[in-house]
């Protein structure tokens, strides 16, 4: 199957394509297009050292391609789409905002869609897209990698066991370095809370199986370098089936300077039938220490590296590589079954929950609408029952 890639920029050169291009050198997929708005994003990422080193003689089709002057250009995906025959993959890795339009744009053209997440903004547009792709018996999952991560597996298995009761309180939090505010998020990212704290409200799901309820996101407005607010400091209560409730802390404040790319961790206190239990995860230092000269880090062995394992180039390995793995082979799985037996296939992903779709995981668009609404007006209580329409 091809796999065309919208969107050229961070994630994309840090996971998703060095991970697809994986999938290539396995003979799992075939050709590659990345298409973003201006050339200089794709001859960015065609020239970057790491990757080239990683996969030599591997490239993609850049679009838009050389004869193009460096405009904008945020239609051409829809030429690329056309282009496509049928029952390809697309990913969708564009700011949060265009989501809807690229994944509703590549369904209408019979496409399966690997989607960063957040899936979408809108509880409203996770359903369109739901019943988009049930029409059409195509693959929509969401790629929230933490889901991958081995411990989350464990966590989930034994929760789901019996192991640790029931949850009641948990506290999680995930800060990114300052240096982001620098970045390209500038130009999109309106709160934190929407791009990070997804990730702990999802794993608690995912772990535990209970569902939100009720949402309250505190946030402190603060300036990116180019001048626009976003809230860039937020603290999320939210409440579960069973009354459990979950703190999630989010900022892009953790200094340049400290170890590890960021500072990230979930801790949920629950409650047996004998006494306490505790789930405790640090997801930013995992156990090692580098140093040398004037540096010293703590690097994350687990999230996506690159490996010698005897060539040709480099090995990725690591949970991000093993999501983005995990759903693009459920796309050609579908694709390789017979016909009549692909909507099965898909039901059996949804109940499954394993991979996040939009049949099974838009509890995440309820959370992240509801605490847009709580963030305008001061942090206040946000049931997702006046979110979801009856
Ligand atoms: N941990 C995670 O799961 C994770 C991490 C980072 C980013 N993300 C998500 O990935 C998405 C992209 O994030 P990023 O870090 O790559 O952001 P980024 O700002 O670095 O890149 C966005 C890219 O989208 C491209 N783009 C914008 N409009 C386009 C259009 N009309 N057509 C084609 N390309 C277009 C831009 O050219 C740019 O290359 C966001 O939704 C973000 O939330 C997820």
């Amino acid at each position: 199957m091809l796999v065309t890639i919208v969107g050229g920029g961070m994630i994309t050169r840090d996971q998703l394509l060095p991970s697809i291009y994986h999938m290539q050198r396995l003979g799992l997929i075939g050709d590659i297009t990345v298409c973003a708005s201006r050339r200089r994003t794709v001859e960015s990422l065609a020239s970057d050292e790491q990757i080239l080193r990683a996969f030599p003689g591997q490239r993609f089709r850049a679009l838009p391609d050389s004869s193009d002057s460096d405009v904008s250009r945020p239609d051409l995906y829809l030429e690329a789409l056309r282009r496509l025959p049928p029952r390809q993959i697309v990913v969708a890795a564009v700011p949060d905002e265009l989501h809807f339009e690229v994944i509703m744009a590549a369904l209408r053209h019979d496409q399966h869609v690997c989607a960063v997440k957040p899936l979408v903004l809108e509880y409203k547009q996770a359903i369109q897209i739901e019943q988009e792709a049930r029409s059409r018996n195509l693959v929509v999952g969401v790629e929230y990698h933490k889901r991958f991560d081995d411990r989350s597996l464990m966590a989930r298995q034994k929760y789901r066991a019996g192991f640790f009761g029931d949850f009641r309180l948990g506290t999680a939090h995930l800060m990114e370095k300052w240096y982001y505010r620098h970045s390209n998020f500038q130009n999109w990212c309106t709160d934190v809370f929407t791009y990070i704290g997804c990730h702990y409200v999802d794993l608690v799901h995912f772990i535990t199986g209970l569902l939100p309820t009720r949402v309250s996101v505190y946030g402190i407005p603060d300036l990116y370098p180019n001048g626009k607010e976003g809230y860039l400091w937020t603290d999320a209560r939210i409440i579960w089936s069973n009354g459990a409730c979950l703190n999630v802390q989010n900022s892009l404040g953790v200094p340049d300077v400290a170890p590890g790319t960021n500072a990230q961790g979930l801790t949920m206190y629950c409650q047996t039938s004998t006494g306490g239990a505790l789930l405790a995860h640090s997801d930013q230092y995992r156990g090692l220490k580098h140093s040398s000269s004037d540096l010293y880090t703590e690097p994350s062995p687990d999230y996506f590296q690159y490996v010698d394992l005897g060539g040709p180039g480099l090995t990725p390995v690591g949970y991000g590589y093993r999501s983005v793995e995990y759903i693009l082979k459920q796309c050609l799985g579908v694709e390789q079954a017979a016909p009549e037996s692909r909507s099965v296939l898909l039901r059996e992903l949804d109940n499954a929950g394993i991979m996040a779709t939009p049949a099974n995981s838009s509890y995440n668009e309820l959370v992240i609408e509801a605490g847009r609404v709580s963030i305008e007006n001061g942090g206040s209580d946000v049931p997702l029952s006046s979110i979801r329409p009856n």
